[in-house]
């Protein structure tokens, strides 16, 4: 049985098909990643998933449960953890995760056990006792994490887990999320816009764009079909430079942001010397592999700029590809 099996799953808004005939099937124990940009669909998608969305067309099955006809028992065997927070400010940590076991039903010989045992894997034990509303962001989100696994669910959906908290915690998070999809062989099925979460987390990553899936595979497979190497110089060029550059016949793409040239290219090593005799003013020249960023902006011809403002959801925004 597959942790999640869509059948033309389909969600509109008036004129707007947020979800587009979705196939889609998701193995049990697997950390799946949806990519996309903003208005993808990727909230509308899990949120069908979570029984909190009713698909205008199609439908899923979570757990072998059917989510149209089966609402409750989709309910019960996932956690979810979404992009908007949802926790009772007023009071402390330990009586959220207490009110929570209780109304999923945790068995009251176990529920102690549990609690400490997810706050711990979020580093939060020794703030059990502070009130929520006291909470920074970060232990907010953590908690939130937390309290979607206290019932022992099979999948954990997590709608952009890490937005707005510091790198350090982020990668914490990481190795958490990956201790637990181990350990209690639960199902994760992620959004995230960070390309290194993506990369380093998942088995699998489905990049979606207008409701639709670009294409499905495991990060390093992702990378691999796209082949050829990234140019990175620091430099800014006109468009006669680019024009030039781009009739370059091993040049597959160029980008141009915040005052780097990014050349996707067959064979760098031997054809860098072609463009740096066309660059001027070059202050620094590096070459790298295909990242899962190139990968993304390739499929989608857009790309997340979260390299300058880390961690910081309000400055999230869209770049296009020159
Ligand atoms: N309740 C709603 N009413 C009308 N349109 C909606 C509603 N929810 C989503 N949409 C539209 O559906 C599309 C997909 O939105 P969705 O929130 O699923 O995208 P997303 O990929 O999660 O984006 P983000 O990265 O910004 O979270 C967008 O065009 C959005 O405007
Ligand atoms: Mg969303």
């Amino acid at each position: 049985m597959y942790s999640v099996e869509t059948f033309d799953l389909t969600r509109k808004f008036k004129d707007v098909t947020a979800v587009n005939k979705i196939n889609i099937k998701i193995e049990q124990g697997e950390i799946f990643g949806l990519l996309g940009p903003n208005g993808a669909g990727k909230t509308t998608l899990i949120s069908m998933l979570c029984t909190l969305l009713q698909p205008t067309d199609g439908t899923a099955k979570v757990n072998g449960f059917d989510i149209i006809t089966e609402k409750d028992k989709v309910r019960k065997s996932i956690g979810i953890v979404f992009q908007d927070p949802s926790l009772d400010n007023r009071l402390t940590a330990m009586e959220n995760l207490q009110l929570h076991a209780g109304l999923y039903g945790v068995p009251k010989n176990e529920r102690q056990k549990r609690i400490n045992e997810v706050l711990e894997l979020v580093s939060l034990t020794d703030k059990a006792n502070v009130l929520v509303k006291n909470y920074s962001g970060g232990m907010k989100r953590r908690l939130e994490i937390a309290r979607g696994l206290i019932h022992f669910p099979k999948i954990l959906f997590l709608d952009e887990p890490t937005l707005g908290l510091d790198p350090q915690t982020r990668e914490h998070i990481w190795d958490y999320i990956k201790t637990l999809a181990q350990h209690e062989n639960i199902t994760i099925i992620i959004t995230t816009h960070y390309m290194e979460e993506a990369d380093a987390l998942c088995d699998r990553v489905a990049i979606i764009d207008n409701g639709e899936i670009k294409i499905l595979d495991s990060p390093k497979k992702l990378k691999d079909k796209l082949k050829g190497d990234t140019i990175v110089l620091e430099t800014k060029v006109d468009q006669k430079t680019l024009s030039k550059l781009k009739s370059v016949k091993s040049v597959k793409s160029i980008k141009q942001t915040d005052g780097k040239l990014y050349v996707n290219i067959s064979n760098a090593e031997k054809n860098a010397v072609k463009i740096l005799s066309i660059v001027k003013n070059v202050k620094s020249l590096s070459i790298r592999k295909p990242t899962l960023g190139d990968v993304f902006i390739h499929y989608t011809g857009k790309e997340f700029r979260d390299e300058t403002n880390n961690g910081n959801p309000n400055k999230r925004f869209l770049v296009n590809r020159i």
